[in-house]
């Protein structure tokens, strides 16, 4: 690929001087510039500042509701940009004020958080990262991009790509888990979705990488709370992500809540300008989160809004959501010349090119189509693909005695519990414009599949956290009534997402006590999770026959989950976050260090060794974690060599055989560990993937190209490479089950 750009690049080179003779090119960038230097030298100071401030319509509210004259600001030419403000009609007469009623005629972006889905509501992200599949997920916002922009929308903020290893933390669940490799490709596969193959098609949207930076390591997983880690750190696990979103082209950067050392996000320079725009070469544009420069005086870094306003500007940003402070404050810090008026006219600019980019200026309602509006949103295909994905979603933590698939003699099921029915939770948190009624739930699930050759009992049990009557025993006897069991138990979807952090992550309310009830019936039962986060799960999992944790799988939820009841989906998800034992282990995740007084594997209780007295330091169920319905045996491990040099390649393969009698796919996981380093290494990082399908009895050789640097690390002087010596390397089915082989580099 690289080759064939330098020979078109030298094609070009050699054509131009006889193709443009005397001329100045006229390339499409220079055109833009052209247009975009005209249109900035016509605008007032206000016009300009206008143009760097977001608000949200009356439509929906994503925080604290701060002013709600948006009309009348767009007229003013005082807003640069809506959120929270779709659907054609409305969308173009927003547009129409802009672009009839202002002096010039500047057209809006509109925004929303289009996170898993606009109006064909896909899983949760955390669920959709379980499926390991790139593909997938690109799809989805493939798909997520054409319906909101059927619907008028131009930019979604989104991807949410914050790695956190802390459950407690409520936005779990639109990440993509605890790991940087997983996550980064995740990031990376997102913004293609989203963005398409050009701005300019009509069904492409701006991607917004958030939250910049760091957002997932808050202090006790408190939303919003304070980070403060190490540079090696920041830039090993948390960074990253958000720099493959850039490398993927995305075309704008929010800024987090959160500081970092001391410094919050948004009037952090050295974050916004040196990292992303200096070095990372980052040339969209940087909007804050919402009213985050406000927040800056509650942080305690600015004493009013004036010098908020200015912190921010200075440190990068280019627009303000819904806050004012850059409206009410930048045209008096021009006058006071505390900030300069170019560095307005930079960040003008950078809207201007987005909006140019997305051909706004050509044509202002080109998102304000109602034939596509009518046509492109929850079509057959896109269904089709959401139900698709729920099942793939979906992982396998339990299941003795091969408990599920259920058997086909089942007559009668029971099905029990608070998310047996419940529309508006299959939808999840931050589920943009999906909508309650068009979801099917488990219980409608099970009935389109079994469509009345079976007998469905159903009874809620109890609400979900202790509200609604406890029905112990007339589930108990619905159990018993039963040939088969499905306990659908959980969260609720408010209870993840942003602000709702938890200290407790088991199942709420009695729902514990209603699985052991009907559990004790004896009767084949399968517990059917729903949750927006790793839960503490240790009492269930020793309880129940079989566990599926299937997330919120969104408009196809109960279709999805139910084919993987059935068998007709053959579960392979796997964990992207650790499941802990219990809450005091948090944080608790697979690449930790191995300390210099390591556990005794054999006595996870021995003294004054890196443990606890009361819980050992395994999870309940490890990174990369899921079974299957079939079972999958692993070769050892063949190297290509056992010691390579810089420049050489290692290769290593295992034989994968499917020793069950399913067909099945199976996600093999590849680690390495550096046994020293100039600093400390991880006992174990995830380095390569492969997903394979295998029929049952077939025997598959997976193999995986590493190069030296691949094994790079920052090192005492934060410089970034990899070093000579002894290696260990994984293979294995989850990051705890591996088979084991040692390697040297040079
Ligand atoms: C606050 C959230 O942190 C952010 O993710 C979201 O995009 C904005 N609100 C806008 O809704």
């Amino acid at each position: 690929m690289k080759r064939l750009f330098s020979i078109i690049s030298l094609i070009v080179v050699f054509c131009l001087p006889y193709s443009c003779k005397n001329e100045k090119a006229v390339t499409p960038d220079s055109k833009m510039g052209a247009f975009i230097d005209d249109l900035l030298n016509k605008m007032t100071l206000e016009e300009k500042i206008g143009q760097l401030s977001l608000f949200t319509s009356d439509w929906s509210s994503t925080g604290p509701s701060m002013r709600n004259d948006y009309t009348d600001l767009i007229r003013q030419g005082k807003a640069g940009a809506v959120f929270n403000a779709y659907t054609v009609d409305f969308v173009r007469e927003l547009q129409r004020i802009a672009v009839e009623e202002t002096r010039l005629h500047i057209p809006l972006i509109f925004g929303y958080d289009v996170i898993h889905g606009h109006r064909t509501i896909f899983p949760i992200p955390l669920g959709q990262s379980a499926t390991w599949d790139t593909a997938m997920i690109e799809k989805s916002e493939r798909i997520a991009a054409i319906e909101a922009t059927a619907e008028g929308l131009n930019w979604v903020f989104a991807p949410m790509v914050d790695i956190s290893r802390d459950p407690r933390w409520g936005r779990v669940m639109e990440g993509g888990g605890e790991d940087t490799f997983l996550g980064s490709l995740i990031s990376a596969a997102r913004v293609k979705g989203f963005q398409g193959n050009s701005l300019s098609d009509n069904n492409s949207v701006i991607a917004c990488v958030k939250h910049f930076a760091a957002y997932g390591a808050p202090q006790a997983g408190r939303d919003y709370h304070t980070v403060d880690m190490s540079d090696r750190s920041l830039f090993e696990w948390y960074l990253p992500v958000y720099k493959a979103a850039i490398d993927a082209g995305v075309g704008s950067v929010m800024t987090s809540f959160n500081e970092i050392a001391g410094i919050p996000s948004t009037s952090n320079k050295w974050l916004l300008t040196d990292l992303l725009r200096d070095d990372w070469k980052f040339d969209g544009f940087i909007v804050t989160d919402y009213g985050s420069i406000n927040e800056l005086i509650p942080h305690g870094v600015a004493s009013d809004q004036a010098q908020a306003a200015e912190l921010s500007l200075k440190a990068g940003v280019d627009m303000d959501m819904q806050g004012s402070a850059f409206l009410d404050h930048l045209a008096e810090l021009v006058k006071s010349k505390k900030v300069s008026e170019e560095s307005i006219n930079s960040a003008v600019r950078r809207i201007l090119v987005a909006k140019y980019r997305l051909g706004l200026f050509e044509d202002p309602y080109k998102y304000c189509n109602k034939k596509r509006e009518a046509e492109e949103i929850m079509t057959p295909e896109f269904r089709s693909f959401a139900r698709e994905f729920a099942a793939k979603s979906c992982v396998l933590l339990k299941n003795e005695n091969r408990t599920l698939p259920i058997p086909d003699n089942v007559k009668t099921i029971a099905l029990i519990g608070p998310l047996a029915d419940s529309k508006e939770d299959m939808l999840g948190f931050w589920s943009g414009a999906g909508q309650a009624d068009k979801c099917v739930t488990l219980l409608e699930g099970l009935q389109n599949k079994v469509k009345g050759t079976v007998n469905i009992i159903t009874v809620k049990g109890c609400g979900i956290n202790n509200e609604g009557p406890e029905e112990i025993s007339r589930a108990v006897s619905a159990a018993q009534k039963a040939d088969f069991v499905i306990l659908a138990l959980g969260e609720s979807r408010m209870m993840s997402g942003e602000a709702a952090s938890r200290t407790d992550i088991s199942l709420p309310g009695v729902q514990m006590k209603l699985a052991e009830f009907v559990i004790k019936t004896g009767k084949p039962a399968a517990v059917v999770l729903f949750n927006g986060r790793p839960l503490t799960i240790t009492g269930l999992d020793k309880i129940a026959p079989a566990i599926l944790e299937t997330w919120f799988g969104g408009t196809e939820a109960g279709n999805g989950i139910t084919d993987v009841l059935f068998g007709d989906i053959n579960p392979a998800g796997k964990l992207t976050m650790t499941f802990p034992l219990n809450v005091g282990q948090i944080p608790v995740f697979y690449n930790s260090k191995n300390t210099g007084r390591p556990i005794n594997p054999e006595n996870p209780y021995e003294k004054y060794k890196s443990n606890y007295l009361d819980s050992p330091n395994y999870p309940l169920y490890p990174f990369g974690y899921g079974l299957s319905y079939t079972t999958f045996s692993y070769s050892e491990i063949k190297l290509n060599r056992d010691s390579i040099s810089r420049d050489e390649k290692l290769v290593a393969s295992v034989d994968i055989s499917n020793t069950g009698d399913m067909d099945g796919d199976e996600i093999v996981q590849l680690y390495v560990r550096d046994l020293v380093g100039e600093v400390t290494r991880p006992v174990k990082e995830l380095k390569a993937f492969k997903k394979v399908h295998l029929k049952k009895g077939e025997t598959v050789t997976v193999a995986f190209t590493i190069l030296p640097d691949e094994l790079s690390y920052y090192h005492q002087d934060m410089s970034f490479s990899a070093d000579p010596g002894d290696f260990e390397l994984f293979i294995g089915t989850n990051s705890e089950k591996t088979k084991k082989i040692s390697f040297k580099i040079q």
